[in-house]
């Protein structure tokens, strides 16, 4: 399965801290936004990753991220110059998916909770249709809402409903089949001038092919999209980090565990993050092996 991790936008709701710099490079506590969704994709066996954003950013991108080895990785850009709708990341990935299945994440949506990789695993292999995950959330109507029958099944999505029949939020990750390809292909853009993803899932749902993972109450899935939430969003990762010990969406870490890279590579990185905390966590966790 092939990885996207679209990170484009204007930001707007967040300007000034946007007029210059990408949303998705902001810091989420102590590292760049776009790391919990790289991350995401990581866990879910994914090295083989397409990062597109607006032309002007990708450079940051690229001094951010590189091209991958490091992390046992393959990590391409691409631009998107106008914000043509979140679909249209399956059009310019397209080249990219080449004739695999695809793992879509919005470069903004951050996400926590237990068993995540395995649950990641599992929905990601051999997908037939789409696999989409759904979360309860107070405020349904500014997301795509997913409204399901009594046993659990999707039976509709509606982009921000006025008045949501759910509470179901339908997040920022998506499992395709190659189907998508074509599918984006046919789109036409909405009222709002944007190719939607809800209108990919829909298509799907319509051929009895999309299926909802509910993510549930025990889980976490942040929201970044004003000042304030931005802000607890750093608060839940240094609580969960300064008490556990352990750090949440470390790329490094990731691709140890993920065995994308062996020890002695894990440790090498170590040394590349010299006396930073950062740098120290990761010699810890690669040295019992070295
Ligand atoms: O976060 C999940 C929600 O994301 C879903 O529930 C909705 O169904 C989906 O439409 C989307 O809603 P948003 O209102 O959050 O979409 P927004 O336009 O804010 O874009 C989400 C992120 O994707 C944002 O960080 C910017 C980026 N983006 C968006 C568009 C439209 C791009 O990089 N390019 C784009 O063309």
């Amino acid at each position: 399965m092939k990885g996207i991790v679209l990170a484009g936008g204007h930001g707007t709701r967040l300007r000034p801290l946007t007029h210059a710099v990408s949303k998705q490079l902001l810091p989420i506590y102590n590292k760049p936004m776009v790391y919990y969704p790289l991350s995401v994709l990581m866990l879910a066996g994914i090295r083989d990753v397409l990062v597109i954003s607006t032309p002007g950013q990708l450079e940051l991108y690229r001094a951010l991220l590189g091209d991958g080895k490091r992390l046992g990785m393959n990590i391409d850009y691409a631009g998107q110059p106008e914000a043509g709708g979140i679909a249209e990341a399956l059009l310019i990935g397209a080249k990219h998916i080449g004739d695999d299945d695809v793992a879509l994440v919005l470069g903004d949506n951050i996400f926590h909770g237990p068993s995540f990789s395995s649950v990641l695993m599992r929905h990601s292999r051999e997908v037939d249709g789409c696999v989409l995950f759904g979360y309860p959330v107070k405020d349904p109507e500014r997301y795509g809402v997913g409204e399901v029958d009594a046993a659990g099944q999707l039976v509709d999505i509606v982009e921000k409903p006025v008045n949501p029949r759910s509470n179901l939020a339908i997040t920022g990750l998506y499992f395709y089949d190659n189907d998508v390809v074509d599918i984006a292909g046919e789109l036409r853009p909405s009222a709002r001038g944007e190719l939607e993803i809800t209108d990919i899932n829909k298509v799907y749902l319509r051929r009895g092919k999309a299926r909802l993972v509910n993510l549930g109450r025990g889980f976490a899935w942040l929201d970044t999209g004003t000042h304030d939430s931005l802000l607890q969003a750093g608060q839940y990762v240094q609580v969960l980090e300064q008490r556990q010990g352990v750090r949440i969406a470390c790329l490094e870490e990731i691709a140890f565990r993920m065995n994308f890279i062996d020890a002695a590579a894990c440790y090498e990185l170590g040394l590349e993050f010299g006396s930073s905390d950062y740098g120290a966590y990761l010699r810890n966790i690669a040295s019992p092996e070295i």
